[in-house]
């Protein structure tokens, strides 16, 4: 672990931050150590824990989310860093009380078992379509590479993502 600045009474010096976003469409300011992630952020400040922590250091895709309709990997993108941008999570990808043609899919197929990494996938299979990189079965795992499960759920969730993808229903939040 790097070292931290102390402060005399030897605590980890604070550099607060205020930065102006929107979270699923609502404007939302966080005041936070310019060191906190967009992930801690998000579950910590801001009481979306729906965006999951799971290596926390860029190698699982749990906690993907959409930045300005673009997937990233929060554990990995500060909160500083997200001013005036539109993040978008797993709570509020579907109006509120539905559910997105993805996460129908996803439970149409067996999508899913643990619930720990379906929100990462979710969020990066409907990104996936908005980039037109769900053609073909190939293209789909490739790019859904960077997202793990590690139960073996991936040929359903090959199969919601060509279901949605086919159908032309991503609507996503870009
Ligand atoms: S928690 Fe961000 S990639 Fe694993
Ligand atoms: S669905 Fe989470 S490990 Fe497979």
């Amino acid at each position: 672990m790097g070292a931290d600045n102390l402060t005399k009474a030897g605590a980890p010096e604070v550099f607060d931050h205020t930065t102006k976003l929107t979270v699923n469409g609502l404007p939302s300011v966080l005041s936070v150590d310019t060191r906190v992630t967009l992930l801690d952020a998000l579950r910590d400040h801001l009481g979306l824990v729906g965006t999951k922590k799971g290596c926390d250091q860029g190698a699982c895709g749990a906690c993907t989310v959409h930045v300005n309709g673009k997937r990233v990997l929060s554990c990995l993108t500060l909160a500083a860093q997200c001013e005036g941008y539109a993040v978008t999570t797993i709570e509020g990808l579907a109006p509120p009380g539905g559910t997105h043609p993805m996460q129908d899919a996803f439970v149409a197929h067996d999508g899913f078992q643990c619930g720990f990494c379906t929100p990462g996938q979710i969020m990066s299979a409907v990104a996936l379509i908005n980039e037109g990189r769900a053609g073909t079965d190939e293209e789909i795992r490739e790019f859904m590479s960077g997202n793990l499960c590690r139960c073996g759920a991936y040929p359903n969730m090959v199969a919601a993502i060509h279901e949605v993808a086919s159908a032309g229903s991503s609507d996503a939040v870009v």
